[in-house]
């Protein structure tokens, strides 16, 4: 059965933006990838495309941290060593999640859902706003 809700779990917001392209880029093709999930979920998507998805999930997002870490380090900035600490906390959390996941000992549940939802915009509300004036001072946008 076709899933009947239009609920987006996450839309994007401009709350979100740190005004940097390739940043807000990456951000919103995030959020894109929990909704994806989400609706997945809700959808009753079976097990294996569900951990396909949680795993493109993980791979984009540390492909994301990456770039962020190299735009830190490449500027100097200050904060970058508690940066990276969050990312990899952030990183260890999802795989941590992913292992349950695979070994049935969590679902993708709504609570999943919503636990997935604010360890990416609380991260990004938090530690990625906090970096952008810095970065916007060296002239990225
Ligand atoms: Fe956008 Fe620090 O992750």
């Amino acid at each position: 059965m076709m899933p009947t809700t239009t609920t987006v779990l996450c839309p994007w917001s401009d709350t979100y933006s740190v005004q940097i392209g390739i940043i807000d880029s990456q951000h919103k093709s995030l959020v894109n990838m929990v909704n994806e999930l989400h609706q997945a979920m809700l959808g009753g998507m079976g097990k294996q495309q569900l951990g396909i998805i949680l795993s493109n999930l993980i791979k984009y997002t540390q492909s994301h941290f990456k770039t962020e870490e190299n735009l830190m380090q490449s500027h100097g900035y200050p904060d970058y060593m508690s940066h990276k600490s969050a990312h990899d906390s952030l990183t260890k959390t999802v795989l941590d999640l992913q292992d349950r996941f695979r070994r049935n000992e969590v679902g993708l549940t709504v609570e999943a859902m919503d636990f997935l939802k604010n360890w990416l915009t609380n991260h990004i509300l938090g530690s990625d706003k906090k970096f952008a004036p810095f970065l916007h001072a060296k002239g990225l946008r």
